[in-house]
């Protein structure tokens, strides 16, 4: 009984001093993030010289790594939250810079660039010099999520526009631009790109998630501008979309696999950034658009945030229910891959959008899927609907609350005196590394700060959404696709891993040295889940390579037929 007074004692203690270090940071921080963005956009941001108007440099960084650039995600993300500060009424001197954003937008959409003209495929074109002209060096291209996002954040200035009276500054400058990225997404929502990380070239889910509500707010605008012929065509692919998006899932270990190529666990910041930029408030805990207290979206959560506990020294002797440093993926080798700022205050951010859907719903309803993320806080929550009366509701809200601003006790911890935030912090020692001053570091601290205060943006239209009975054409060539896990029992010596290949593209046509890597989370199982083409046969095998050494299993190849349509979970054992 003592013991356990004393422990309560302390664990409020420290609860009560984390919080109090949150809210410091959050004081002190949030002028230098503000600041940080501002520095970083043309004409004059005191960081940005040389960049048009309207024009986001990621970071003034010039060398290891050059970011003196502009990309339309980092760019499209930037300027989402300052329009949504600017029609909250939260800062209304930011309109000159919205403005200069729009003719940026609409002037770079018709540079021509090694991804296509405006018509052939050119929006898809990640990364522009600052004076807007092409960069034609060599990149990970296209990526198909910037004009998905950048359509997202001039829908939100548009709708307000139209609201303030003024719909001609709207159907004359601003939607253009929109319909051009819209109709972009529409054509090319079913063909792969890069992911967000601008590695792998698959199908990927933050690129799926952030296109399907582009689409769908972008019916209702095109609607309520009277182009009814626009809006149904946008809607009939965002319902094509959500379909899609419905298959990254992992169904044997509960998250969201985000690329559907690249060999690697599939566990990624990736899908924490989709459900912040997806969120709406009006949706509830809708799992079918992976709403940040869905059940899919709390699960996938704690599998990535688990993924960082071992693998660096900043994250040991942490306890396993508390906050960590995250990185963008744990195979990430990119600039030492380390953690970043903006992956840390993502899992921050979808924590504390939860917490405002539960407040407002009065509930917290607790799955077999999103059982193990909250049994981390509560070993004996079952499943079951806990109204705002319980006192199992108010231990979970507390817990969670707690949870999130470890998160940003994190990022303040490691943040340098002086309040820059770079890219990343080292996983040894927590310095900051990489690009300095990078401004979607600023622009996702000032989002998840919003979030923390209870902020929300407008919705957008994802309450109630269905996923149709039917899917059509998914990508890699008009086909469906289905998810299919594939589990190898394979007992393997340290420095061993068991790779999948087979006569299909998705399973890299044979090849050894591209085989997909499996997940060894379950060992002696080794596991993968691939979306691959529906009601298609092929022939497969399972490789061990260690030390560069391949070692084939025995003949005859496998053989598999996937189905028409869901998915399946194949159980094979190394022979
Ligand atoms: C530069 C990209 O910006 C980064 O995302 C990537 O990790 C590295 N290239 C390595 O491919
Ligand atoms: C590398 C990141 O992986 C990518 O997402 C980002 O767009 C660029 N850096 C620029 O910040």
């Amino acid at each position: 009984m003592r013991a356990l007074f004393v422990y309560c004692l302390s664990l409020s203690a420290s609860v009560w001093g984390q919080s109090s270090i949150v809210d410091a940071y959050v004081a002190s921080e949030s002028p230098i993030a503000k600041a940080g963005v501002l520095a970083n956009i043309g004409p004059s941001g005191s960081k940005s010289a040389g960049a048009k108007a309207g024009v986001v440099i990621a970071s003034p960084s010039t060398s290891d790594p050059n970011y003196l650039y502009t990309w339309t995600r980092d760019s499209s993300l930037v300027f989402k939250a300052l329009i949504d500060q600017y029609t909250l009424g939260q800062d209304t001197t930011l309109r000159t810079e919205i403005d200069n954003f729009v003719s940026a937008e609409a002037a770079v959409q018709q540079v021509s660039n090694p991804s296509g003209t405006v018509s052939t495929g050119g929006l898809g074109e990640p990364k522009f010099n600052i004076d807007l002209s092409a960069f034609t060096g060599d990149w990970g291209r296209p990526q198909r999520d910037g004009p998905a996002l950048r359509a997202t954040a001039l829908i939100t200035y548009a709708n307000w526009l139209i609201a303030d009276g003024n719909t001609s500054y709207v159907s004359s400058t601003v939607w253009p631009i929109i319909k051009l990225d819209l109709g972009y997404v529409v054509t090319s929502w079913n063909q792969t790109g890069f992911d967000l990380w601008e590695e792998i070239s698959s199908s990927s889910f933050f690129t799926t998630a952030v296109q399907h509500r582009s689409l769908r707010e972008g019916a209702t605008l095109a609607s309520a501008l009277g182009d009814q012929s626009l809006a149904t065509q946008y809607r009939t692919q965002a319902d094509n979309v959500l379909c899609f998006l419905q298959s990254y899932w992992n169904p044997t270990n509960f998250f969201m696999t985000s690329n559907t190529g690249g060999g690697r666990s599939g566990k990624d910041a990736n899908t924490a950034l989709a459900s912040i930029h997806t969120f709406d408030p009006a949706a509830g805990c809708d799992a079918v658009t992976f709403q940040p207290c869905s059940d899919k979206a709390l699960s996938s959560l704690k599998v990535y945030v688990d993924a960082f506990r071992s693998i660096y020294s900043v994250n040991s002797g942490i306890a396993s229910n508390a906050a960590v440093a995250t990185g963008r993926y744990p195979e990430d080798v990119y600039m030492g891959g380390n953690p970043w700022y903006l992956t840390t205050a993502a899992v921050a951010e979808q924590l504390y959008d939860a917490i405002i859907v539960w407040n407002r719903t009065g509930s917290i309803e607790v799955t077999s899927i999103s059982l193990a993320f909250f049994q981390q806080f509560s070993s004996s929550v079952t499943v079951g609907v806990y109204a705002s009366s319980t006192t199992t509701y108010s231990d979970l809200l507390a817990a969670v609350q707690t949870f999130a601003d470890g998160f940003l006790a994190i990022n303040a911890k490691y943040t340098p005196s002086g309040g820059g935030l770079a890219e990343q912090f080292s996983r040894s020692n927590g310095t900051a590394l990489s690009a300095v001053d990078l401004t979607w570091s600023y622009a996702a601290t000032l989002t998840a700060f919003g979030a923390r205060a209870g902020v929300v943006s407008a919705s957008w239209g994802a309450s109630g959404l269905k996923v149709p009975s039917s899917c059509s054409t998914g990508p890699g060539g008009g086909g469906s696709t289905v998810s299919i896990t594939f589990n190898e029992y394979a007992t393997t010596v340290s420095g061993e891993n068991i790779y999948l290949t087979g006569s299909i593209d998705a399973l890299q046509d044979w090849s050894t040295s591209t085989a997909l890597l499996l997940s060894a989370d379950k060992y002696p199982t080794w596991s993968i889940t691939l979306n691959l083409p529906a009601s298609t046969s092929f022939q497969y095998k399972y490789i061990r390579k260690v030390n560069g050494t391949v070692t084939w299993e025995s003949d005859p190849n496998r053989q598999f037929t996937t189905p028409a349509s869901g998915s399946s979970v194949i159980n094979d054992s190394w022979r």
